[in-house]
């Protein structure tokens, strides 16, 4: 009989277990639903190499990274940008994208998934036959937070229903200037109304991050992005603190209060120091001061432009994350980013602290979102994209949005029975030019771009069968025999600096063209400007018997005409001061110059 002394035996039992696989223990603490949040990020981030929480901060175009690549590169996040979409471009294809990536994520090491973000800024706009609401300067003319928390929360079911879990929205820019091209992403002028509006935080995010269709907001484009000099898109805001804490910083001190999950920074700079970089305003005001706990996330390709220069530098990783940033949108040249940031971290130019600090906002949203547990579509919501419910919602937002400017000898509503009515203007069938940018691609673009209804389509919806309507873009073969002509007038699709206009701002020789032949005919003129601001029409408003500025109304055009006809009364105020002139710009509330239409002001029937 072999007796082993007690040291001996130890030693046998140490040589067994290290050889015996270790019957599976229970899952890491990070796996377990049950724990709170904070103790599932120490568990994870213990577990987690440098490189590991080098890859959690960096954010690459879907296009630079298929899901294999994602996930053998470790990188923790994916966007789609404007118009970056799966072919076909069908909700079930982009859930099926989704699902691709988060199969990929959670099959490595750690299995942390992915977070998807798409900028959904007025209905999940990338996806053919989504729900295109108004543009944020029409939901500001609403003046109606709760009507904007119900689209907030329709447009995070549809985006939900994509698979996607991260929304680049809303835009809680003050627009100062409208020469500013993202004019028509702010709620207003003044602090006020896209402060309120801020309630669309609450309706994307819902109660709970990891409830049903929740998805995560962001507060963008932090700060001051509407008030640069001249309205230039990523130009210098020339004011000092009193003014910049006043007018601009309002919206984002209440979505944080609604815990909002995400900021994005704006490329613009505050006297002449790029936002990118302002360790003050982000570290020191926005995680500090206001307390933001959730996680920050550059613009795209946005560190690369801190030094004037093409490409991304190590001063300006190093820069942009002791800033404050946490998550970089890359979006492309994702390998250097990883490796510069490792390098600065090693070198110990970038503290373990920091990227500590950046891993657990980030993870702390994964959980929080339930991103461990709900980790593909929930394909009960793709239903929703483009619903009659949804498109319902969108109209009643349309009819809400319309400031009606002029109606001389009450032309308006207009009749819906007998005799005829004459339709002009480039705006007045065009799906493209009535949801404007970010629509389907980044741009937009004129055309059937998307399904919905027109204006047009829906003038011919409203009227009486025995009214006649006649539809000629230009204008051409009116006369008097019509009762009134309806003009659909203003601007075709653009975005961000592509839709800086630093000098005129009136109509397109084609709009005053059609107008002066609908004019010529005697018979009363109504015109709709289809715009993304104000227009500097002055000169022309005499010759016009009424004015409805319809803004960007998106798919669900019959809102306009539900207004034209009196099914609904106008209540929409302006979210901006019309201009007299161009001249005047910048011109806002408060300031002593005389408007054409004040601040606020709209007509009722
Ligand atoms: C754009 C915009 C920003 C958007 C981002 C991703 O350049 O500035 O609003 O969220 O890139 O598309």
């Amino acid at each position: 009989m072999t007796h082993f002394r007690p040291a001996t035996a130890l030693a046998a039992v140490a040589c067994i277990a290290a050889v015996t696989p270790a019957v599976s223990a229970s899952p890491p603490a990070y796996r377990d639903a049950s724990r709170p949040v904070a103790d599932r990020v120490d568990d994870l981030m213990a577990r987690m190499s440098l490189q590991d929480k080098v890859g959690q901060m960096t954010q690459a175009e879907r296009l630079a990274a298929d899901p294999a690549t994602a996930a053998a590169a470790g990188i923790g996040s994916i966007l789609s940008g404007g118009g970056s979409a799966p072919t076909p471009n069908t909700a079930e294809a982009w859930a099926d994208m989704y699902d691709a990536y988060q199969r990929a994520a959670i099959a490595t090491p750690l299995g942390i998934p992915t977070i998807y973000g798409v900028d959904a800024v007025h209905g999940h706009n990338n996806v053919q036959g989504a729900t295109i609401f108004p543009h944020n300067i029409g939901l500001g003319a609403t003046d109606d937070p709760e009507l904007v928390e119900r689209i907030g929360r329709a447009t995070a079911e549809e985006v939900a229903g994509t698979g996607i879990d991260w929304d680049f929205a809303p835009c809680l820019c003050v627009a100062r200037n409208d020469r500013w091209g993202r004019t028509y992403e702010s709620f207003g002028e003044s602090p006020e109304r896209p402060t309120t509006m801020a309630s669309v935080v609450t309706g994307l995010q819902g109660s709970t991050l990891d409830g049903p269709a929740s998805v995560l907001a962001t507060a963008k484009h932090y700060v001051g992005d509407g008030g640069t000099t001249g309205g230039d898109d990523q130009g210098n805001t020339e004011i000092d603190e009193v003014e910049l804490r006043a007018v601009h910083l309002p919206p984002f001190r209440a979505a944080i209060k609604r815990g909002v999950g995400s900021v994005m920074i704006s490329y613009s700079s505050w006297n002449d120091v790029k936002m990118h970089t302002n360790d003050y305003l982000i570290n020191g005001v926005l995680k500090n001061e206001l307390g933001f706990t959730g996680f920050v996330v550059s613009d795209w390709q946005a560190i690369d432009k801190t030094d004037g220069e093409e490409g991304f530098t190590a001063d300006e990783v190093r820069s942009s994350i002791n800033a404050g940033l946490d998550m970089i949108m890359v979006p492309y040249d994702y390998q250097k980013f990883m490796d510069l940031l490792r390098a600065e971290v090693e070198a110990g130019r970038v503290l373990m602290s920091r990227i500590d600090d950046a891993n657990r906002r980030i993870l702390t949203k994964k959980f929080e979102l339930g991103l461990f547990e709900r980790r593909f579509t929930d394909r009960s919501f793709t239903g929703t994209i483009g619903s009659p419910e949804h498109r319902e919602l969108a109209r009643e937002a349309v009819r809400e949005s319309q400031v009606l400017l002029k109606n001389d000898g009450n032309v308006l509503p207009l009749a819906k029975d007998g005799g005829k009515i004459f339709v002009a203007g480039k705006n007045a069938d065009d799906i493209g030019n009535q949801s404007g940018g970010w629509t389907i691609t980044w741009q937009g673009s004129s055309g059937p771009i998307t399904p919905g209804t027109t204006i047009l389509r829906g003038i011919q919806q409203a009227v009486s069968p025995g009214t006649e309507v006649t539809y000629d873009r230009d204008g051409n073969g009116i006369d008097g025999s019509y009762r009134a002509a309806i003009a659909v007038v203003g601007e075709t699709p653009y975005a961000e600096g592509e839709g800086d206009r630093p000098e005129a701002m009136g109509l397109d020789e084609e709009d005053k063209a059609t107008l002066a032949r609908l004019e010529a005919s005697g018979v009363p003129v109504v015109v709709v400007t289809v715009s993304g601001r104000p227009l500097d029409i002055a000169a022309e408003l005499p010759e016009w018997n009424a004015l409805l500025a319809a803004w960007l109304p998106g798919t669900e055009g019959a809102g306009v005409t539900d207004v034209l006809f009196g099914d609904n009364n106008p209540t929409g105020t302006l979210p901006m001061t019309w201009m007299s002139s161009a001249d005047q710009q910048p011109i806002n509330e408060g300031d002593d110059q005389q408007p054409l239409f004040p601040h606020g002001y709209g007509l009722s029937y």
